[in-house]
């Protein structure tokens, strides 16, 4: 049997406990093991869950969980840079591997997270952080491991992307598309990084550290959101044949990579245009591949859930075979290239 500890039950961590207990005897098949959430964090065990669970297993106390010596794998789906980090880096010296969701924590601390787990022969698995249920890390890091990358382009925030398509398909206020991506739990907490455009500029700088195998800071993002789009914006799009989307673009240009996030009038004809609601897209174009395009929900509980229980199988797995915290793949320690100063 393989324990597992969750920090928070909220959108994400109810997807996860649904698909652990939904799909028990799949993986268990996939895995050769049962899979059991022995204890989750919370912050008010009082409230009540969207999902059944035994009381006995919420906690309001982290260490509950991390000190827990039954636990073998923790997964971080509470979000925010404190305490999950200093959680995540202590379950790493007590030798658990991590699961994450966190996009502000792999974009701001990555480094220093895979650097704790290789020195503690321990998985980190981030697949939930960018895109929710498109596999666009396991894309990056093996589909695409042959090839040299030359470009990442595509829509990667569900929240601003179902805001944009109902202003533009129904003629809907900003502000109540905004409260509705709220409640079908789509936001992050502050919906402030998602409308300004922060939470794509994370995972743009996750996936370009991965894509280009560089370090690309977070800072040297160029950011602007959508919260100054007025439907006249995206009306007169309309009538010259474009649609407005949140792109994110990284490019490599021999030592030169570039990273920006930006509302952008996309021609109605290229298929970018047609990603409508949740629904995210990334295209990655490689010098061997040419141009390719993956396209699935970018939000929302189980199709985060099914990123971050693959991370948990691919766990289990490692540990079958003794090998956790053998990554030959370090993206974080390769030569920096020069970010684009502007
Ligand atoms: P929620 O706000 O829905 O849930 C957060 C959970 O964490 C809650 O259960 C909350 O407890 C608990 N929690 C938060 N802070 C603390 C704390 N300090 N101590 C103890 N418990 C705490 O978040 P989501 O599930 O939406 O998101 C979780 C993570 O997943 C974030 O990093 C987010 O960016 C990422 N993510 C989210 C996606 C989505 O579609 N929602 C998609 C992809 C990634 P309580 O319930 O008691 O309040
Ligand atoms: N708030 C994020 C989004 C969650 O809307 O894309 C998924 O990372």
């Amino acid at each position: 049997m393989i324990k597992a500890g969750l920090l928070g039950l909220g959108t994400v961590g109810t997807g996860v406990v649904r698909i652990v207990e939904g799909h028990q005897e799949d993986l268990q098949r996939k895995t050769g093991s049962p899979i059991s959430i022995e204890k989750i964090l919370v912050q008010d065990r009082s409230k009540s869950r969207a999902v059944s669970i035994d009381k006995d297993k919420l906690t309001e106390n982290a260490w509950d969980v991390i000190d827990n010596p039954d636990i073998q794998v923790v997964i971080e789906v509470m979000g925010g840079i404190e305490p999950a980090k200093t959680y995540i880096l202590s379950a790493l010296e007590k030798g658990k591997h991590i699961v994450t969701a966190n996009k502000d924590l792999m974009a701001l601390h990555g480094a220093e997270i895979l650097a704790k787990a290789a020195a503690n022969g321990c998985d980190v698995f981030y697949e939930a952080s960018v895109a929710g249920g498109i596999p666009i890390i396991r894309t990056l890091n093996e589909g695409f491991s042959s090839d040299r990358i030359t470009k990442i382009m595509g829509i990667v925030n569900g929240t601003t992307n179902y805001i944009l398509t109902k202003m533009s398909q129904e003629g809907a206020a900003y502000g109540d598309v905004l409260k509705e991506a709220q409640a079908l739990g789509y936001a992050e907490s502050d919906p402030t990084s998602d409308v300004e455009g922060l939470d794509a500029a994370r995972k743009m700088t996750i996936l370009a550290t991965l894509g280009f195998h560089a370090e690309v800071s977070l800072q040297d993002v160029k950011v602007k959101g959508i919260s100054a789009i007025s439907k006249e914006d995206i009306q007169y799009g309309k009538r010259l044949g474009y649609t407005v989307k949140l792109l994110g673009i990284a490019e490599r240009q021999d030592d030169h990579i570039s990273v920006s996030v930006q509302p952008t009038m996309v021609k109605n004809s290229h298929p970018l245009a047609s990603v409508n609601g949740v629904f995210n897209a990334v295209y990655v174009y490689g010098e061997a591949v040419g141009e390719t395009m993956f396209y699935g929900p970018g939000a929302g509980e189980l199709p985060t859930a099914t990123s971050i229980v693959a991370d948990l199988v691919a766990v289990v797995r490692n540990l079958k075979l003794g090998v956790n915290g053998r990554e030959l793949f370090t993206p974080y320690k390769e030569k920096k290239l020069k970010s684009d100063e502007q």
